[in-house]
């Protein structure tokens, strides 16, 4: 099986975000623990990050070819993007959407997601565990 994990605007800033919301992890220990994991889980995973909204959109087309299933961390986008709803409308994979902090919890205008109608599953507010579990889910959907 093979996940693609997109994330999304400002991430790859993480470790001088305000740890308090988005824990200690820079982007790149987040990156190895998600390609450890999935060799654990026996998915083949690619992870990404851009601050590009367009080089997002163009990751989702390319994903719709050779994914079983993504993990999107749409980050900001995830508020407001309407292109990134409209590339993830295009999916028949599941899609599972992740958010480090807890959004729901945050201001009011992080608790309004594009996408969130339209994912498998949403995961927020388990720091980088959340993304273990959207691989857990991913395989285990691809094993049901
Ligand atoms: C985030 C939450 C978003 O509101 C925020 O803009 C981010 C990261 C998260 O992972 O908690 O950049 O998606």
């Amino acid at each position: 099986m093979r996940v693609e994990v997109l994330n999304g605007v400002n991430l790859d800033q993480l470790g001088r975000r305000d740890p308090a919301t988005y824990g200690p992890l820079t982007y790149r220990e987040l990156e190895s623990q998600l390609y450890s994991w999935g060799k654990e889980l026996g998915i083949a995973v690619r992870v990404r990050q851009t601050n590009h909204e367009g080089a997002y959109v163009d990751w989702l087309h390319e994903a719709l070819d050779v994914a079983d299933g993504v993990v999107v961390n749409p980050a900001a986008w995830t508020h407001y993007s309407w292109a990134i709803r409209d590339a993830v409308e295009l999916f028949t994979s599941p899609v599972v959407e992740v958010h480090l902090s807890n959004v729901d919890e945050r201001e009011e205008w992080r608790r309004f997601s594009v996408i969130s109608d339209l994912v498998a599953k949403r995961i927020a507010g388990k720091g980088p565990d959340g993304y273990r579990e959207a691989l857990e889910f991913l395989a285990g959907k691809a094993n049901a």
